[in-house]
């Protein structure tokens, strides 16, 4: 399956998740959104009062977790828990759990086994690098922190979220650093993926040039 597949991969709020649901739907593929698996064993392991630090009862606990994808819903043990993904509380702490290397191949390994069985389009950090190496079709969107940051807080706020501009744009460089500084696979653009500054572009221009590109 991996030759129709497209890897997604950059940094906060650059668009990915949006532009790849849309391309998902036109090309029929399935989504699978990885950043919302390491938000997912956040919200867990906050929930079960487990740090990063304490990696068996991490494992303990992803061992426990039966996730999938239901269009771009995420469910884990049988509840949605898709909304409550974007709360601060866990995009302030994701970034430190998602930098645990048995998180990461315990969950990787899950959306690799995902892609064998279903034609996908991923998005997340390391996906043009590590989980689909031989997707056909990589990108990797780019725009800037001030740009990225605005988005976000347009879409908090249409999820009845408060947010104060400066501690989004804080969270989100923050996340930037440990994503791009971890140890374990950490944010860079595939050798083959073609970049997309998205920082003056609409959804639709970005989702025209993608689209432009596969065959
Ligand atoms: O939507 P946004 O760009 O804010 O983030 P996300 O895609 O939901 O990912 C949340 C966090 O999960 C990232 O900041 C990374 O720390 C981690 N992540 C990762 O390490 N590897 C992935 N493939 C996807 C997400």
């Amino acid at each position: 399956m991996i030759n129709r597949s497209i890897a997604i991969d950059g940094p906060a709020g650059s668009g990915k998740s949006t532009i790849a649901k849309i391309i998902a739907k036109e090309n029929n593929l399935m989504y699978i959104n990885t950043g919302a698996m390491y938000r997912a064993v956040t919200y867990y392991a906050i929930k079960a009062g487990i740090s990063y630090d304490e990696v068996s009862k991490l494992i303990d606990l992803i061992d426990n977790l039966e996730m999938h994808f239901e269009g771009d819903r995420l469910i884990v043990n049988g509840t949605d828990i898709t909304d409550e993904l974007t709360y601060p509380e866990i995009s302030n702490n994701v970034s430190n759990y998602a930098a645990v290397k048995e998180v990461r191949e315990k969950l990787v390994s899950f959306q690799q086994k995902m892609s064998q069985k279903y034609e996908v389009i991923m998005d997340g950090r390391d996906i043009g690098t590590v989980v689909l190496k031989d997707a056909k079709y990589k990108f990797f969107l780019t725009a800037k922190a001030e740009e990225r940051a605005k988005r976000r807080c347009k879409e908090l706020i249409e999820k009845g979220i408060e947010v104060d501009f400066n501690n989004i744009l804080e969270e989100i460089e923050k996340r930037d650093y440990i994503d791009t500084h971890r140890e374990i696979n950490p944010l860079t653009k595939a050798d083959d993926a073609m970049e997309i500054d998205t920082s003056s572009m609409t959804i639709d221009e970005v989702v025209k040039k993608i689209s432009g590109l596969l065959n």
